[in-house]
């Protein structure tokens, strides 16, 4: 995306901020209920973006599942089997309720292993049946590649059938690095009828203002949504959004690897119904999802996206005074509150001299874990790699002024 996103390194949307200490009451506690982290003192998490730490609650609820009532779903008719039918039958609609769904009767939720999954079978399933010939689809082609090559994938599809698509690429803004939502309005025509979009971008940590896309394209575009770096960090309203479907993995909102689902809203457009024969639910993932959905709630997505956004601040703050760095995206408007962007708690950067693997090892080498390398961004990408630090609802501050610290020693 270089040449796309900002470099403003000038421009500052906020004072360097007070962090949110009204949270710290309510973070500690929370923290306390991660094993791993709590297991490990001298270690500092900062992966979150690739995949969350689990909570008690939820190590306990597959326990509790698979000592309990392990069973396949929706066959048997003894009290085990009816348990994971009611177990997966439960979690469907709880996941309405926490994507606050307005119509929870007409909408549907399809468990998939995550949101790669996820977007795949909207791209196989449902688009090639949705799209007649001359028809065009609008696609993010610097967001993380789940959400591109499905897309170019159905167009083969269709053109196999002798039908022919046109896609074209979601703007974005230069100013803010979020989507430029007038510029999806002169791009949108009379044959645009689907648009894929990212709630969170995974490398530059941005809110990509969703809420902006319905407005610019009129009421009969279906709009899907990839949550994965949105989901279990920060609300994520399908009625706010007024999107179509939402792809979104377990995993990264704290539930165990390989859960995941589909949310259609099942309004627009031909029925979503995922073909073939489903085979047996991942039921242990379901529970793992129920418990991670229900924690979260109770601590509340909100409070949970103040935290990391704070924490992310601090990071770029602290970034921006060590002249051996460069952030990657929007250097600007790093505030919740921020009248034009804000950035969520993932921080993506480059040392100047040192390459992206090697500073991997040297954080490793002081109890830090985060990623390196390209981070599997679509083809208008960064080319160079680069290190991503990203938070959740059990980092501090002062793992982040840790990590400070021992980045300055490398200027
Ligand atoms: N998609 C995950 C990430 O962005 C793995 O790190």
């Amino acid at each position: 995306m270089t040449g796309t996103i900002p470099r403003d390194h000038d421009e500052r949307d906020h004072d360097e901020a007070a962090f949110p200490d009204d949270l710290i009451p309510w973070q500690r506690p929370l923290r306390a209920m991660f094993p791993i982290i709590t297991g490990h003192p001298d270690l500092v998490y900062l992966d979150s973006a690739a995949t969350a730490q689990k909570p008690q609650a939820v190590l306990q609820a597959v326990e509790t599942y698979l000592t309990t009532a392990n069973a396949n779903a929706g066959r048997g008719t003894y009290p085990w089997a009816n348990a994971s039918t009611e177990l997966v039958e439960r979690t469907r609609e709880q996941i309405k309720s926490f994507l606050s769904d307005p119509d929870p009767e007409r909408s549907t939720v399809h468990f998939t292993s995550g949101t790669t999954e996820g977007l795949r079978t909207v791209a196989q399933d449902w688009l090639p049946a949705f799209l007649t010939d001359g028809d065009e689809i609008v696609v993010p082609f610097a967001d993380h590649q789940a959400n591109l090559i499905p897309w170019l994938d159905a167009r083969k599809v269709l053109e196999a059938q002798g039908i022919g698509i046109r896609i074209r690429e979601l703007p974005y803004q230069t100013s803010s690095g979020d989507y430029d939502p007038d510029a999806l309005a002169r791009a949108v025509g009379p044959r645009t009828r689907f648009v894929a979009a990212t709630h969170v971008h995974h490398v530059y940590g941005a809110d990509m203002n969703v809420q902006r896309i319905r407005a610019a394209v009129g009421p009969d575009v279906v709009i899907c949504l990839d949550a994965a770096q949105s989901m279990g960090h920060l609300p994520v309203s399908v009625a706010g959004l007024d999107v179509d479907f939402v792809a979104f993995s377990g995993h990264k909102a704290l539930a165990l690897p390989g859960s995941g689902a589909v949310w259609a809203r099942q309004t627009r457009g031909p029925r979503f119904v995922p073909g073939g024969w489903s085979g047996t639910p991942n039921t242990t993932g379901i529970a793992s999802l129920a418990a991670a959905l229900d924690w979260l709630r109770e601590a509340g997505t909100d409070r949970i996206e103040r935290w990391t956004t704070a924490l992310a601040l601090r990071l770029t703050d602290g970034l921006r005074h060590l002249g051996a760095y460069e952030i990657l995206g929007c250097q600007r408007s790093l505030a919740l509150d921020s009248r034009i962007q804000h950035r969520c708690g993932i921080v993506t950067f480059r040392h100047r001299g040192i390459g992206a693997s090697d500073l991997g090892f040297i954080l490793f080498s002081h109890g830090f874990m985060v990623r390196t390398d390209g981070h599997c961004q679509g083809s208008a990408g960064e080319k160079t790699s680069s290190v991503r630090v990203s938070t959740h609802v059990y980092n501090t501050p002062e793992e982040i002024d840790r990590l400070l610290a021992v980045l300055a020693t490398l200027e």
